[in-house]
């Protein structure tokens, strides 16, 4: 069985998908994950953004590998442990440039249709229920407020943060401005683009609790199966 989510940065497609992946005993397809890793590495080696063949380069020769046994799953660049690095602000920043190169977006599908073959997943992206599953089970767009969505992304980085704190407040805005670049990035590119497939449940996580969300989707795998 396949489980597609998709939606725009920050509304919760990580957290839903490790919750359903953990209950199904499914293993979870970060596909954000891996265009983060093609991004720092370009960043990490000097090459030029700009340069697409290069960039192309780099996705083609990648080797990109998780270890879904740790919590959260580390990612791998050519056996080089890259978790962190691919969720700083800086790889934040560039990733959308490099995810809308149709070269970057090729050399990707493969490796995740590969992830799923023969296997049970939760695959999460911006182009799951539209290109790289089109059949899958389950589709679902997961969208939540924009500034709930740079909330949750700030609080994720400072767990113990005091939202008064006006230094929280400041990083908060700045979040938003560069979470909702992003999403105009993502969703105006011509290479699959951020939207929801024609047959994808659309659920607002705005207001929602994680559980009720996985609840939801959980019974719509069930019927399913
Ligand atoms: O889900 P995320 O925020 O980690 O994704 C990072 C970026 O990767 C996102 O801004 C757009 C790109 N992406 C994509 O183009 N297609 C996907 N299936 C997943 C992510």
């Amino acid at each position: 069985m396949i489980i597609a989510i998709d939606g725009p940065a920050g509304s919760g497609k990580s957290t839903i998908a490790d919750v359903l992946a953990k209950r199904f005993g499914f293993i979870k397809l970060d596909t954000g994950a891996m265009y983060r890793t093609v991004a720092f590495v370009c960043a990490d080696e000097g090459v030029d953004l700009d340069d697409a063949d290069a960039v192309i380069g780099v996705a083609n020769r990648l080797s990109i590998t998780f270890d879904t046994s740790t919590e959260p799953a580390r990612v791998f660049a050519d056996g080089r442990d890259v978790t962190v690095e691919i969720r700083t602000p800086e790889t934040d920043r560039i990733v959308s440039k490099v995810s809308a190169y149709p070269g970057v977006r090729q050399a990707l599908l493969s490796c995740q249709r590969d992830f799923a073959d023969s296997r049970d997943i939760v695959a999460e992206g911006r182009d799951i229920g539209t290109v790289v599953f089109p059949h899958a089970d389950v589709k679902v767009f997961l969208t939540a407020d924009p500034r709930e969505r740079a909330r949750r992304r700030v609080l994720q980085r400072h767990p113990d943060a005091d939202e008064r704190d006006p230094k929280i407040a400041q990083e908060v805005e700045q979040t938003l401005v560069d979470l909702e670049r992003r999403d105009a990035l993502d969703a105006s590119r011509q290479a699959a683009p951020l939207k929801p497939a024609q047959d994808a449940v659309h659920i607002d996580s705005t207001a929602s609790t994680i559980d009720d969300i996985v609840d939801r989707i959980s019974k719509l795998a069930h019927v399913r199966r």
